[in-house]
């Protein structure tokens, strides 16, 4: 069938605004009817006896895969390893038989990301897919999919995809940490009351879309632009530095904010926009000394957090967002929406084309 915008003026917004559902139709694959429960369908290989995971993806896929790794190093406990696949697939990385490797990809169809699959099939590996299109390369040659609920994404940019991939990856994690005993029912019970709760906070989050169009226009005079977080903000900083390039062609870099002193810090001045991505988690208070040591050599900060963190820092910043306050464990799946409406706005306050973007293909079965 034919795919329209309905009311909406592009393709990637309307994606935008899909993930409240498209991330509640991902979750409830996932959740036991009658348990609330979080279980993963029949694995062929047994997720508690794994020794390592090799995470391997392109784009924003690999960005979602990023999110993973600190998903399972925290609450699974299982060493994980992470590469782009165009890296991973030559550099000839020794793989200790039975480990597990997940392949990240919308389209199901990217050539680096199936040959980076078919060399870790040789290194004897279980191999296991996060994909949205179920009928794929990707997919055929993988033990087992987990797939995203997304629907058909148009948009060059990936948006519903990524929140989708984070929620599998989540439910993934969660059922992992169980198998391998690695936490408390509490805590399980914390994490998955979180992720029910993921759609109805995207709704919440969206409701900052105007807000964002008008930063918009802030980001939209810029030559570059900063992006910064710690832990699971860190890959959603750089998804969002990734958003903002594709669409917008405004140069931006994402970058762990402990490392900006080691080189970004250089670049602060009044032009270079910086967006601060701070949960009030464990590492907020790291993430807002990096914030003031920016500000302090005249940086113009948008902060996003959560009221705490906003009420914490509002006479440090010049720009906030407040976000609602969830469990830390799901804040990258929220905090990727800011992201996208940020760049889609920049995008199309530049005038450029933002679901066709220049020089980008959907999907890349080239080398
Ligand atoms: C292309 C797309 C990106 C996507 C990447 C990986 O570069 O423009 O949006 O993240 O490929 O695609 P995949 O289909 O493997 O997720």
């Amino acid at each position: 069938a034919m795919i329209g915008k309905g009311e909406h003026r592009h393709f990637m917004l309307k994606e935008i605004y899909e993930q409240p559902q498209v991330i509640g139709d991902t979750l409830n694959a996932f959740v036991q009817a009658t348990t609330g429960r979080i279980t993963l369908p029949d694995l062929p290989f047994d997720i508690a006896a794994i020794p390592r995971v090799t995470v391997v993806a392109c784009g924003t896929a690999f960005y979602a895969g990023m999110v993973a790794k600190y998903w399972l190093e925290q609450v699974a406990r299982v060493p994980v390893e992470l590469d782009i696949a165009s890296e991973f697939r030559y550099r000839e990385a020794p793989m200790p038989e039975g480990g597990l490797a997940l392949f990240i990809s919308q389209s199901g169809e990217t050539l680096d990301t199936l040959e980076a699959l078919r060399y870790a099939k040789r290194q004897g590996q279980h191999i296991l897919s996060v994909i949205n299109v179920g009928e794929s390369t990707i997919a055929r040659e993988s033990h087992a999919v987990l797939g995203t609920l997304a629907g058909p994404e148009i948009g060059v940019a990936s948006t519903k995809a990524f929140t989708t991939q984070l929620t599998v990856l989540a439910c993934f994690a969660l059922a992992m940490a169980r198998a391998r005993g690695a936490i408390t029912a509490e805590q399980e019970a914390a994490i998955s009351a979180a992720l029910r709760e993921v759609p109805a906070r995207a709704v919440d989050v969206l409701n900052h879309d105007e807000r964002l169009r008008v930063l918009a226009h802030e980001v939209s005079e810029a030559r570059d632009a900063l992006y910064l977080g710690r832990g699971t903000s860190y890959p959603i900083a750089l998804e969002g530095a990734l958003k903002l390039k594709e669409i917008s062609y405004i140069h931006a870099e994402g970058y762990a904010a402990g490392e900006m002193k080691h080189g970004p810090i250089a670049l602060i001045d009044e032009d270079v926009p910086i967006i601060a991505l701070a949960p009030n988690d464990a590492l907020f208070e790291k993430t807002a000394s990096n914030i003031m040591e920016a500000a302090a050599r005249g940086g113009k900060v948008l902060l996003l957090s959560d009221a705490p963190g906003v009420e914490r820092m509002r006479d440090k910043v010049r720009w906030t967002v407040t976000l609602p306050t969830v469990h830390p464990f799901v804040s990258p799946i929220l905090y990727a929406i800011p992201m996208q409406l940020l760049a889609y706005h920049t995008a199309v306050i530049k005038g450029t084309d933002v679901d066709q973007p220049r020089n980008l293909a959907k999907s890349v079965t080239v080398e």
